[in-house]
């Protein structure tokens, strides 16, 4: 499932991330990249333990968890620290697989986290650059993907995905990955299918039996599914 989280960041916190980012310490992308996605990475990154990328991460993070339908649509068990990347120049990520497993290196305790989520929020208004769109591909073929900055693009980590050459101004944005407590797809699909219809007759029917049921019905499926 691809899923479009809008307005994790306000139009001001966007800015504010912006002032920041813009006069930030960028380096070469390579840094986190594997071995197979490092021959097709071209673009900038701040590294993981730069104190600013911390700082605004946990901005992004503290956002996220007043989200709603990123909770509905990811069942967040742990996110990974954000990172951030910027693309100008003609720089392009090529067509690659996230890696399995992440190890954050600022943390010696830290456990590895299973990528079961990938998720890019923009930081550039789409008018700010050419190019660079997100580009998954799935069973019913490839998905363009170049959101309003503040938005949130999830997507299943497994598939393969690139970033086109950005050809006119740069495309900021934060990725970062989740380990949900629903490890196969479809399972979180049906899941959050079942929460959106829930929430939908909460609004129409507060008061109809059924919403208590099919309320039940979703955390008794979710105490199936879930590895907590
Ligand atoms: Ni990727």
């Amino acid at each position: 499932m691809l899923l479009h989280v809008p307005g994790i960041l306000s139009k001001s916190d966007v800015a504010a991330l912006r002032a920041r980012l813009d006069v930030a310490d960028w380096k070469d992308g390579r840094i986190t990249a594997g071995h197979q996605s490092g021959q097709v990475k071209r673009n900038a990154q701040l590294a993981d333990d730069d104190p600013l990328a911390r700082e605004l991460g946990d901005q992004i993070l503290a956002a996220l968890a007043r989200n709603a339908t990123f909770f509905a649509g990811a069942l967040p068990r742990r996110i990974f620290p954000p990172l951030f990347n910027r693309y100008e120049g003609g720089q392009a990520f090529g067509i690659h697989v996230d890696n399995a497993i992440r190890y954050d290196r600022t943390k010696a305790d830290a456990p590895p986290l299973r990528t079961d989520l990938s998720a890019t929020l923009f930081l550039a208004e789409p008018d700010e650059y050419d190019g660079g769109e997100l580009v998954v591909e799935d069973a019913f073929g490839s998905h363009s993907i170049k959101l309003p900055a503040g938005d949130l693009a999830l997507y299943p980590a497994s598939s393969l995905h690139e970033v086109r050459a950005v050809t006119r101004g740069a495309r900021v944005a934060s990725f970062f990955w989740i380990q949900s407590f629903v490890r196969s797809p479809s399972q979180r699909r049906l899941l959050f299918d079942l929460d959106v219809s829930i929430q939908g007759l909460a609004a129409r029917a507060p008061d109809a039996p059924e919403f208590v049921r099919l309320t039940g019905v979703y955390h008794n499926l979710l105490r199936e599914w879930a590895d907590a």
